[in-house]
């Protein structure tokens, strides 16, 4: 193309615009990034920090938001996108809730998860993701699902199990198929290990998408069939294959066989036509949410306990507490407990909100900004600019909650009658807040009271992986590096017999 000599000036105003914007970025002190101790570079800001700490990005983050006065960063480098992490209360209400319009999950994000959750309720915005919450909330909402959640439950590396366990419940609970990955791979039918496995794989990948310092590098490997998105392609047909199996034998069964049970496909069938796409990013979505996060919180919940002979022990007097009660009104020992019965738990509703505070199986959370803005705390937070609270660094924060902040303290939740006493949740983010508020909150905690009540009362479980704190890996669930070592003892009255 060539430049006339009227169109010299537009040329050259097109040209400088973008430094001009740069240098008013730059002299505006409202709008200048902040880093709080970190030393900034010229052009590529703090990058290099985040380079040299990304393997110990949880704990690097916390270290910040603990010495930064409003717990917040915000940081900027030439030609790449701006982004805040914050820890503070006000803005995380800010953002999920007050100003939620302005803080979707992006088109970026959207895109590097659409081939494995398609537009599915955590994959979309705005009116797509609207109708899906209005008609999932009303599914959640169900007493008769809380009942189904508890019939569910049943009851080495017990990091491994518990995931696969949470598997095996989170499939009877989305499309009521047990694929028994928590059974030894001779008894589990081996396209459902492989449903598991591909699911896995999934995640993998796209973890390694996001992970991507060149966020457009997936597009071009995926044209070239390069690893891992060739994993990726392999792992999406098994996992299609599969849901379209679901949906194939429930239609076959006739008018009524896709709506047959209390299963999710069986409720979202039920309320609408839904088109076999639609169907298929509920079972991916769904299984999503439930199967790592209930797992991690399990996790690092063993652990923390098992180095607290005193927390373990008050929530065994508590179990038995409960026990008792049932077997004066007949009920056996050792049945699963009952909705009723995992509800008076109040000491181990605060033990496992407590371990969730320390390690939040989602740790970070991130949306984008629409229209460029401040935070409550005066951030300045560009257009198009990446925002992410940690509710791992928040727990780690005094200002929050208090000089014991980093200790482990189930009663820090109760009331002076020992009553479970809820947070704000922008306090405490662990299942977000606002519009967007975890849906499976409820089923989560009884999934996990249910487990832990069943195990501690038939067994002792002791960390044998030595002195040290376990390496924590983000996945998107927060992982426990090396799994959780645990010797597994039979509880005989009060007798440990190992087993
Ligand atoms: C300890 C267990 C759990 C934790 C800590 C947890 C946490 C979260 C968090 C942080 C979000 C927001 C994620 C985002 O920004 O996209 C979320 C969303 C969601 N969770 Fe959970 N979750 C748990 C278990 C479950 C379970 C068992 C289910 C379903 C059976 C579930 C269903 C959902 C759904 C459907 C959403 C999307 C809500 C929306 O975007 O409107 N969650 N959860």
């Amino acid at each position: 193309m060539e430049f006339s000599s009227s169109s010299t000036p537009l040329f050259l105003l097109l040209s400088v615009l973008p430094l001009l914007y740069f240098l008013y970025l730059r002299h505006d002190p409202k709008k200048q990034p902040r880093a709080h101790g970190l030393k900034s570079y010229p052009v590529v800001g703090t990058l290099p920090h985040f380079t040299k700490n990304k393997d110990r990005f949880l704990e690097f983050t916390a270290e910040i938001m603990k010495r930064s006065p409003t717990h917040t960063m915000s940081f900027k480098a030439l030609g790449l996108t701006g982004g805040v992490i914050t820890a503070n209360p006000a803005n995380v209400e800010y953002t999920l809730k007050t100003n939620f319009g302005n803080y979707p999950k992006g088109e970026l994000a959207v895109s590097m998860l659409e081939d494995f959750l398609g537009h599915g309720i955590f994959n979309s915005d705005g009116e797509q993701w609207l109708w899906q919450r209005k008609a999932a909330s009303y599914e959640f909402n169900k007493r008769s699902l809380r009942n189904f959640v508890v019939d569910t439950v049943r009851s080495e590396d017990v990091q491994s199990m518990l995931e696969r366990f949470a598997f095996d419940n989170i499939c009877r609970l989305v499309f009521d198929e047990d694929p028994a990955c928590l059974a030894e791979d001779s008894v589990a039918s081996p396209h459902i290990a492989e449903f598991m496995r591909a699911c896995n794989d999934a995640q993998n990948a796209i973890l390694a998408r996001f992970n991507s310092p060149i966020k457009s590098l997936w597009r071009v490997k995926r044209l070239f069939n390069i690893e891992p998105e060739r994993r990726l392609r392999e792992a999406l047909a098994t996992i299609h294959g599969y849901t379209d199996r679901i949906i194939r034998e429930r239609r076959e069964r006739g008018e009524d066989g896709l709506a047959c049970g209390d299963d999710f496909l069986s409720r979202f069938a039920a309320g609408d036509r839904h088109s076999d796409e639609s169907l298929h990013d509920v079972i991916t979505n769904l299984v999503l949410a439930g199967r790592e996060t209930t797992a991690s919180a399990l996790t690092w919940f063993f652990w923390l306990v098992s180095g607290r002979p005193d927390v373990e022990g008050k929530i065994l007097r508590e179990i038995r507490a409960v026990r008792r009660g049932s077997s004066s009104n007949g009920v056996t020992s050792g049945a699963a407990f009952s909705l009723h019965e995992l509800r008076d738990m109040h000491y181990l509703h605060a033990a496992i909100t407590e371990s969730m505070r320390l390690y939040p199986p989602v740790s970070l959370d991130t949306y984008v900004c629409k229209k460029e803005d401040f935070l409550p705390d005066g951030t300045f937070v560009g257009k198009g600019w990446q925002v992410t609270y940690c509710a791992y660094a928040m727990a780690r924060v005094e200002d929050i909650w208090g000089a014991d902040c980093e200790e482990f303290r189930p009663e820090r939740w109760l009331d002076e009658a020992g009553v479970f006493r809820p947070e704000s949740s922008f306090k405490y983010p662990v299942f977000h807040g606002g519009p967007r508020m975890c849906l499976g909150k409820e089923i989560a905690y009884i999934q996990m009271k249910s487990i832990v009540s069943c195990v501690f009362e038939r067994f002792t479980l002791r960390y044998t992986g030595g002195e040290g704190h376990p390496g924590l890996i983000t996945s998107l669930a927060l992982r426990m590096e090396g799994g959780l070592p645990m010797q597994v003892l039979l509880t005989n009255r009060g007798q440990a017999v190992s087993c």
